[in-house]
């Protein structure tokens, strides 16, 4: 079915047509269709909704080769140490924080995500926490808490709130340390006073030696399990794979038993001893993440084995001259194998761009022609990754979204707030009307989205499979051509 209004006459169109599809051809031929191959390790990850991220140091953004790795292949960054508590509070209240913002700067600068790590931690304490105890301690370390996700509000995707409070004691205990001495919630009191001070990011616990189900990650499963049940603001577990010569065998089992309790689960700081089956291992933990939908994401601690902790392990993906390792050929063909499952949450990403690629023909919602004027149409196209493609999810703080272009900053609308069947999607100035609101559902990686004025679904229209196809509203009944996928371009 195609209508024909007086606004988008299809003659006008079929001129323009012409036009914009000299401009995008190439391109669409060697990108169409989702979930494709990727060259790089973030572009992989994000062609299947994940990030794939290192650890930098900020001693190490002057050497050219160790920054043309991280430029290339990574789309998430974690400050090694540089935002941990001796960083960030080296005296009492005295706050620094040079070298994390010299890694967050830069990450954001080049459109890369940050992992906050840490806010609470036994270790790397400065040294005037480590004497302190009681209701000073706790005082102390929850305005620690507060002023430093404060200094990074809005800048930060996930963060560390609390680092390894677990023991190794084969009975899923809390460590013992000064701030577990100052009471058994110290940890949910952590995570209140980072959602409160940064409301957009996602709150982390973060451990090692959990990577199994065993009696370590028992507790903290635990721990999550309670946390959910009376509303603790936690939105994902750190699994930090600081592993041997090969990955547990119910790694994949033990991330799903987590996913399972409503919270992201990441892969935080990854690597493998050097051996014969190192690249294999690297090859089963990117499976892992990319069989369990809230995996979204994988981190190594570090770029080439000379940068590592581990010294003699070599455990990384890239040698000592910035060379791609086994590992990271072993890497990239399971991203590159891997489906896109929707990659985590089953909520989108605020801070990311995407391109929503329609179920049913595969084209991408597209404003028409490279548009920036009101009113301008929205139909689908080859997918180019243009910035008439890539479309940002604007919450409007009630549980919907404005979906706003890229190119130029005007959001879905439902023209003169139709309430009827086909009723026209263009986009408009954002006023954050129920028109340019909607309602975002995933299910197995496919989104539909519902107009919070109409209660109808976006939709390409008489399910058209062209170039062009448009655009419009219609009872939401999940037709495939109602489904779109969100690929993370951005
Ligand atoms: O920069 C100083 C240097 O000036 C000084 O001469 C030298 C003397 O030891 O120390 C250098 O600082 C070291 C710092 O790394 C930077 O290289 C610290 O001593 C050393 O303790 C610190 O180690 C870090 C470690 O955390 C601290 O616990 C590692 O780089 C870092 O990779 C490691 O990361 C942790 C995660 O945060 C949490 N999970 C485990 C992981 C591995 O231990």
């Amino acid at each position: 079915m195609t209508t024909t209004s007086p606004r988008f006459g299809r003659v006008r169109r079929a001129v323009s047509l012409l036009t914009t599809a000299g401009l995008v051809a190439t391109a669409a031929v060697a990108l169409a269709g989702p979930a494709q191959a990727g060259t790089t390790l973030g572009q992989s990850a994000a062609e299947r909704g994940r990030y794939y991220g290192t650890a930098i140091a900020a001693g190490r953004m002057n050497d050219s080769t160790y920054m043309g790795i991280v430029d290339r292949e990574f789309d998430m960054i974690t400050a090694e140490n540089e935002m941990k508590m001796d960083a960030t509070e080296p005296n009492r209240n005295q706050f620094t924080f040079t070298n994390g913002d010299r890694i967050v700067n830069y990450a954001l600068s080049k459109g890369k995500r940050v992992r906050g790590h840490t806010l609470g931690w036994h270790a790397q304490q400065p040294g005037w926490m480590q004497s302190m105890s009681g209701q000073p301690l706790r005082d102390a370390f929850l305005n620690h808490v507060t002023q430093v996700a404060s200094h990074y509000k809005g800048k930060i995707y996930a963060w560390d709130v609390v680092n390894e409070a677990f023991a190794d004691d084969g009975r899923g205990s809390r460590r013992d340390s000064n701030l577990q001495r100052t009471g058994n919630d110290w940890i949910e009191a952590a995570f209140r006073a980072a959602r409160a001070a940064d409301p957009g990011a996602k709150l982390c616990y973060n451990d090692y030696n959990t990577d199994g189900i065993n009696a370590k990650s028992t507790g903290i499963y635990t721990m999550v399990r309670d946390f959910k049940s009376r509303g603790v603001p936690i939105d994902c577990v750190g699994f930090q794979s600081h592993l041997g010569t090969s990955m547990p065998s119910d790694y994949q089992a033990n991330l799903q038993r987590f996913a399972d309790l409503g919270v992201d689960v990441q892969i935080t700081e990854l690597d493998i001893q050097q051996g014969s089956n190192q690249a294999n291992a690297y090859r089963q933990v990117t499976e892992a993440c990319l069989a369990v939908s809230r995996c979204t994401g994988i981190t190594v601690w570090g770029v080439r084995d000379t940068d590592s902790w581990r010294g003699g392990a070599n455990p990384l993906l890239f040698d000592g001259s910035g060379n791609k390792k086994a590992a990271y050929t072993s890497v990239l063909n399971a991203l590159n194998a891997g489906n896109n499952n929707g990659g985590g949450s089953g909520s989108v990403d605020t801070n990311a761009w995407y391109v929503l690629v329609n179920r049913n023909s595969s084209k991408a919602l597209d404003v028409y022609n490279l548009s920036t004027a009101d009113g301008a149409d929205i139909v689908q196209w080859s997918r180019n990754n243009g910035n008439q493609q890539q479309w940002q999810f604007v919450s409007s703080g009630n549980g919907s979204y404005r979906v706003k272009s890229r190119l130029s900053s005007k959001v879905l609308d439902v023209y003169a707030k139709s309430t009827a069947d086909g009723g026209e999607v263009v986009q408009w100035s954002d006023n954050n009307g129920g028109n340019q609101q909607w309602n975002v559902s995933i299910t197995n990686g496919y989104a539909s989205l519902v107009n919070r004025n109409s209660g109808k679904a976006l939709e390409v229209q008489g399910a058209s499979v062209a170039d062009g196809g448009n655009v419009v509203q219609y009872s939401n009944w999940n037709g495939a051509n109602q489904q779109w996928q969100l690929v993370k371009v951005g």
